[in-house]
């Protein structure tokens, strides 16, 4: 209830905003997707998002840079502020990533002694104003306990950064004589060699440096071209530790190794500029480049001419608008925070990965080269699902880069970051976004004849590092059907854990293989690896029992390690869950059976063989029971890790579609919201983003299969404009009560039929068409729930397991 000061105070204010101007009034009353985008969600307690400004899967993506938890450049804890620089990963875990050439401004030199300027990092720190943060699509902006007020927005190569200054300096004895820095330098600390030279008549810093990728293996070199203007130049140089002089106009560092351990020599060059006339702004223009100087400048002059901020900032926005718009909601009273949840979610799924196109110098070709894939582990549970049915046409060429990498790398990326091999986590899952894209059309210039040879090479032939692509052990996976614990591997190497979750997901790996080769006609093959897809059992234990604190959780048949010689080891199936040494199971040689997750959640990855998992744990009502426990045990199961995700709606296989609805209804807003922290865990380049987007939307995603679980939208009605057919696709929930009950599906209706099915396939979208829900309170209704609703699995339902793979409902 409002009070009745606000009410007075709130229509005063009211009237005297909208009185002015009857468009701000237009522009106030219809919102649209773009203006529901809060980029801040995520950005402290280990988000890791990227905040900044950035296109669609742009390359340049510009923010400042704090001084610790900057995976993502920037975080929301009132760290200070080190620089701005110019390309960023998003939600990442490990190492912070990129951060290049940081550019940092200061008001002027005390003095006006140019030694009185700050160089190093750690002397020159500002702290960012509390409230100064200004976030949206395409645009950043904060301001600096300096006064300095630092915006930012980009084009695919290019940043450009207007700095406001005060009108004087904060120390009375400084006057407003901007000093511009940029330094050789990269967030992780992993620059050796490096070069830098500043022009003494334009002020144009240019410069080079080689460093190491966040999450893999070995160096990339990037270029760097920083231009100046509003100012006259008043004197430039170069700088190195604290020093700083007019002359040289050139440095070349490298990394001197002491005591085995690289000392990275802080240098860099500088720009003073005189008094800014006019506004006190200076507007500096960045464009990079992994192919050397003259492209990273040429990007730059050729992408923000003029060093118009505005007008790059008004084109970008527009770019994102175009994005965001292929959907469209009727929020029927759904609350303001579940939709900027939904769109913000929907902004994160578009940032990587990274269109290099013409910035890879790795190999010639003229196949668009996406980077940043960054890692498939994550990405190929929702992320290329959400761009696939946004976006198909990114979707399609991400798809021919990866056959690019495939082609001149040997192997698919399962990880890749800044122009190298980053680790794989699990099995080789770029299977798995090739298959979904080969049943949903995404087919525009993709060689699916490479693509299976692609799969092929991942099933068959062990690579001599497969801890960077392939999979390991595979030797024992064809003669023993799965991952020995003390597997004997002399064919290559990488680190010798996770054989649990290793063979559920190799398992699924070959069956989106037979997906494919099915699709192409290759039946023996199809055949043979739909056999192999069901290795997942292998490890399963059926009397492995499981106690929390010495209490039966009263539930028996685990995944469990297995020794070359068949017998079973043993690791505690709450073991990495929050309840049992969570953190125990990262990607390190001591690693466990599971990865990043308990025996609990990989006993439950077959979603390709759901018939046999659900026969095994004893039907769909002890399934239910057991999904139940999973969800509910305070502590047993950690959202913010992508595996959790298909848990969710696992109850669709069991007939009970309600139950999906009811915990996705529960974890979002309890775990996804409008706060800084409101995801859980790492947003994984847009991972927990493309989780709730798709939930949202009330069609998430089998991965690698052409089906989508149907759940009732957190809107009263979503529509989808697809990018291949133009068609457009509306599901509607009839009966919606906005963020209240009624949640459950009573009856449900396709293009006026009757449908009673709980899954749709991705003709929906290509073809278009109305999904009619109606809602109800009764979580019992009959919707969804028989033999004949339930999403495809091996062998059907009625457990004909012999039925050849032509006859399943997989096919494209
Ligand atoms: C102001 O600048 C002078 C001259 O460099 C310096 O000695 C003094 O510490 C500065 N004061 C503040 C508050 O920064
Ligand atoms: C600005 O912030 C930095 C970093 O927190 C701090 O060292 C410095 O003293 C602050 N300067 C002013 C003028 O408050
Ligand atoms: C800014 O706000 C944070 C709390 O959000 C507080 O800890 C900090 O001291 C504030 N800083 C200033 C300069 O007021
Ligand atoms: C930026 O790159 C995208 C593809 O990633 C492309 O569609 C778009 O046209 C580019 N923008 C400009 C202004 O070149
Ligand atoms: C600068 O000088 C003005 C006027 O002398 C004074 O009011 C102000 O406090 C001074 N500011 C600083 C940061 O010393
Ligand atoms: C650095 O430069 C030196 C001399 O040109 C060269 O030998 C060395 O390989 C370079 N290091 C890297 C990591 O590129
Ligand atoms: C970096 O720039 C220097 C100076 O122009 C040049 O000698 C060097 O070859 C460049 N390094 C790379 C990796 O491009
Ligand atoms: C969805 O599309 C239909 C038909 O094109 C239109 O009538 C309806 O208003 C649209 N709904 C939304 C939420 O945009
Ligand atoms: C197990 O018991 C200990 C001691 O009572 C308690 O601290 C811990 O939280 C319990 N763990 C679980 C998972 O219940
Ligand atoms: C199988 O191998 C494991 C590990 O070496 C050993 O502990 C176990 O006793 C063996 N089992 C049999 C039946 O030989
Ligand atoms: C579990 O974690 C504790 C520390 O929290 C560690 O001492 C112990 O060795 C871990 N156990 C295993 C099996 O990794
Ligand atoms: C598949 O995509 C192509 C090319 O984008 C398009 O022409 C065709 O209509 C699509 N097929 C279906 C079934 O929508």
């Amino acid at each position: 209830m409002l009070s009745l000061t606000c009410v007075f105070w709130c229509q005063l204010t009211l009237s005297i905003i909208l009185q002015p101007s009857t468009e701000l009034v237009a522009a106030q009353s219809v919102k649209s997707g773009f203006d529901y985008v809060n980029p801040l969600i995520g950005t402290t307690e280990g988000g890791h998002v990227f905040p900044g400004a950035s296109l669609p899967f742009g390359m340049a993506k510009a923010v400042a840079d704090v001084s610790s938890e900057n995976q993502g450049g920037f975080s929301s804890d009132n760290r200070p502020v080190m620089g701005f620089s110019h390309m960023h990963d998003s939600g990442t875990g490990g190492a912070p990533s990129l951060g290049n050439f940081p550019i940092f401004p200061q008001v002027g030199c005390p003095n006006d002694q140019l030694n009185n300027c700050n160089f190093m990092q750690k002397d020159r720190t500002a702290s960012v104003v509390n409230g100064s943060i200004e976030a949206h699509p395409g645009y950043f902006a904060l301001t600096l306990n300096s006064s300095i007020r630092a915006e930012m927005t980009v084009t695919n190569h290019s940043a450009i950064y207007r700095f406001t200054f005060p009108a004087t300096g904060s120390n009375n004895s400084t006057s407003l004589r901007p000093l511009i820095l940029a330094e050789l330098s990269d967030l992780p600390n992993t620059r050796s060699n490096g070069s830098i030279t500043v022009d003494p008549d334009t002020g144009r810093i240019t410069g080079n440096g080689t460093f190491e990728p966040s999450f893999g293996i070995g160096n990339y070199d990037l270029h760097f071209c920083a231009d100046f203007k509003g100012a006259r130049i008043r004197e430039t140089g170069t700088w190195r530790n604290n020093r700083a002089g007019s002359e040289p106009k050139s440095q070349s560092v490298q990394a001197d190794g002491v005591n085995n351990s690289p000392q990275i020599l802080p240098a860099g060059a500088y720009t003073w500029l005189e008094a800014p006339d006019g506004h006190n702004q200076i507007f500096v223009r960045v464009g990079v480049s992994f192919m050397g100087v003259n492209q990273a400048c040429g990007n730059a002059e050729h992408e923000i001419p003029d060093f118009d901020f505005d007008g790059t900032r008004e084109d970008a926005e527009a770019t994102w608008r175009t994005k965001l718009d292929v959907i469209s909601i009727d929020a029927g009273g759904a609350s303001e925070e579940i939709q900027e949840v939904f769109w913000s979610g929907v902004y994160r799924s578009m940032l990587s990965p990274q269109d290099y196109t013409g910035e890879n110098p790795l190999w010639d070709s003229d196949e668009p080269y996406y980077d940043s894939y960054y890692c498939i582990w994550d990405s190929f549970r929702s992320i290329h699902q959400l761009i696939t049915l946004l976006d198909p046409l990114s979707q399609t060429l991400m798809v021919r880069s990866l056959l690019d990498i495939y082609r001149h790398e040997g192997k698919l990326p399962d990880c890749r970051m800044s122009l190298c091999k980053g680790f794989t986590q699990g099995g080789s899952n770029a299977d798995i976004v090739l298959a979904d894209s080969y049943l949903k059309n995404i087919t525009e210039g993709v060689d699916w004849a490479l693509a299976y040879e692609a799969m092929l090479s991942d099933a068959e032939d062990e690579p001599a590092n497969w801890a960077l692509e392939g999979r390991g052990g595979l030797a024992s996976w064809k003669s023993l059907g799965y991952i020995p614990t003390d597997d004997y591997d002399p064919y290559g190497v990488g680190p010798f854990s996770r054989s649990i979750s290793r063979t559920v997901e190799y398992a699924y790996n070959d069956f989106t293989l037979s997906l494919l080769a099915s699709g192409l006609g290759h039946a023996a093959s199809a055949s043979l690896y739909a056999t192999r897809s069901k290795n997942w059992i292998n490890m399963y234990k059926a009397d492995q029992s499981s106690t929390i604190n010495g209490t039966s959780t009263g539930f028996t048949g685990f995944l469990q390690p297995r020794y070359l010689n068949g017998s079973f080891g043993f690791q505690d199936p709450i073991f990495c869950s929050p309840l049992l040494n969570f953190t125990s199971c990262y990607l390190n040689p001591d690693g466990h059976e599971t990865y990043e997750g308990s025996s609990w959640l990989y006993t439950l990855f077959a979603p390709h063989d759901m018939a046999a998992l659900i026969t095994l744990l004893g039907g769909p009502a002890h399934f239910i029971r057991r999904l139940d426990f999973l969800h509910e045990y305070p502590g047993l199961l950690y959202l913010g890790d992508e595996q959790a995700f298909l848990t969710v709606y696992l109850y669709h296989f069991a007939g009970a579609p309600a139950k999906s609805a009811a915990r996705i209804h529960s974890y979002i807003p309890s775990q996804f919201n409008t706060s800084l922290n409101g995801i859980p865990g790492n947003d994984d380049s847009g991972a927990m983003g493309s989780f709730a987007a798709l939930s949202m939307m009330g069609v998430f995603p089998n991965p690698g299969q052409d089906v989508y679980f149907i759940t009732p939208p957190f809107f009263r009605e979503v529509n989808v404009t697809n990018g291949q057919t133009g068609a457009v696709a509306t599901i509607r929930n009839v009966g919606f009560e906005g963020d209240g009950a009624g949640l459950y599906v009573q009856s449900a209706r396709l293009n006026g039929e009757v449908y009673g099915k709980n899954w749709l396939k991705h003709s929906f979208f290509l073809e278009g068409g109305v999904l009619e829900l109606t809602l109800g309170r009764d979580a019992n209704s009959s919707w969804g729930t028989r033999v004949e609703d339930l999403p495809p699995t091996m062998g059907g339902w009625n457990g004909s397991s012999s039925r050849p793979m032509e006859e399943m409902d997989f096919r494209f």
